[in-house]
């Protein structure tokens, strides 16, 4: 019989996992089936629910519910814990387990599709939101030497504070910093400036030599990416990070890692 699967999210119709997952599914051989699905704001537990009542094998979450799953979810892993969201949940008799595939997806982008070795690199991750919080860790876990940076600096602070009370130490990187003026070899863009056509405040000469400016939205350059090619930085849009952490989901559920490079590649041409 064929395993069901889903993402769930409000707004849904734009999403590419179906797509990715069906993909994943043909590579493979495995039988299963995904759908999107769209749940009411006040009906993520209900629709949950009602999936594993009807036998799914587990899901993806994506905005606004995260959290939600974070919350909803029996048994959490570290990266779940540590980005306090959930995109990820299998379904395995009464036990919902949560996971987040985000800060995998990313790390993953970056050195083995890009080649871009995270260990002893500066890095400063910009923004302090749900993104930020999804994937800093495993930046860090990476071997990175991370940097944050945010409009409002008090959830910067939150950030490392949470940081550190899972062991790890990162800085903050106040811009605008007419002192203390540093370069980086990665700068990752995880606001969400670029959906407003915003660029996030940085500094000119802010790239080290070869460095690398990374958005983790996809699909257009962002200001963002626009900015940094101009200070002769390599740029990266999310594509490949949407895809690995699809990938990594798929692993959770089916334990076999599909060919993300053919997926990508599809996408890039569409
Ligand atoms: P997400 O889940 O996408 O991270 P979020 O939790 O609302 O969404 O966080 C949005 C992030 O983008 C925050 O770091 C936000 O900065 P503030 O903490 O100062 O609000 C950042 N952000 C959003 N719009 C921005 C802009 N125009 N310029 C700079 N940062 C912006």
């Amino acid at each position: 019989m064929t395993d069901r699967y889903a993402v769930i999210g409000n707004p849904i119709a734009h999403s590419k996992s179906p797509l990715i997952h069906r993909m994943f599914a043909e590579q493979t051989g495995q039988d299963v089936s995904y759908e999107a699905i769209l749940a009411p704001l006040d009906g993520f537990a209900a629709t949950v629910e009602r999936l594993r009542q009807e036998g799914y094998k587990g899901c993806n979450v994506t905005v606004p519910f995260k959290f939600e799953a974070f919350k909803l979810a029996t048994e959490l892993g570290e990266r779940a814990q540590s980005a306090q969201a959930v995109n990820t949940l299998k379904f395995d008799g009464d036990t919902i387990l949560g996971d987040n595939t985000d800060g995998a997806g990313l790390v993953r982008d970056l050195e083995h599709n890009l080649k871009f070795h995270l260990q002893g690199k500066c890095v400063l991750l910009v923004g302090a939101g749900g993104a930020a919080y999804g994937v800093a860790l495993p930046l860090l876990q990476a071997g990175a030497h991370l940097f944050i940076a945010n409009r409002t600096p008090e959830k910067a602070d939150q950030l490392a504070i949470h940081l550190g009370r899972l062991g790890r130490t990162v800085e903050i990187y106040s811009i605008p910093n007419e002192e203390n003026r540093k370069q980086f070899d990665l700068i990752i863009d995880a606001t969400s400036s670029g959906l407003a056509n915003d660029l996030p405040a940085l500094h000119r000469g802010i790239f080290a030599s070869g460095a690398r400016a990374y958005d983790m939205m996809y699909g257009k350059e962002t200001r963002f990416l626009s900015f940094a090619r101009l200070e002769g930085a390599k740029i990266t849009d999310g594509l490949g990070m949407l895809v690995e952490q699809a990938a990594e989901s798929f692993h959770i559920w089916r334990g076999i890692r599909p060919d993300t490079a053919l997926v990508i590649a599809a996408l890039r041409k569409q």
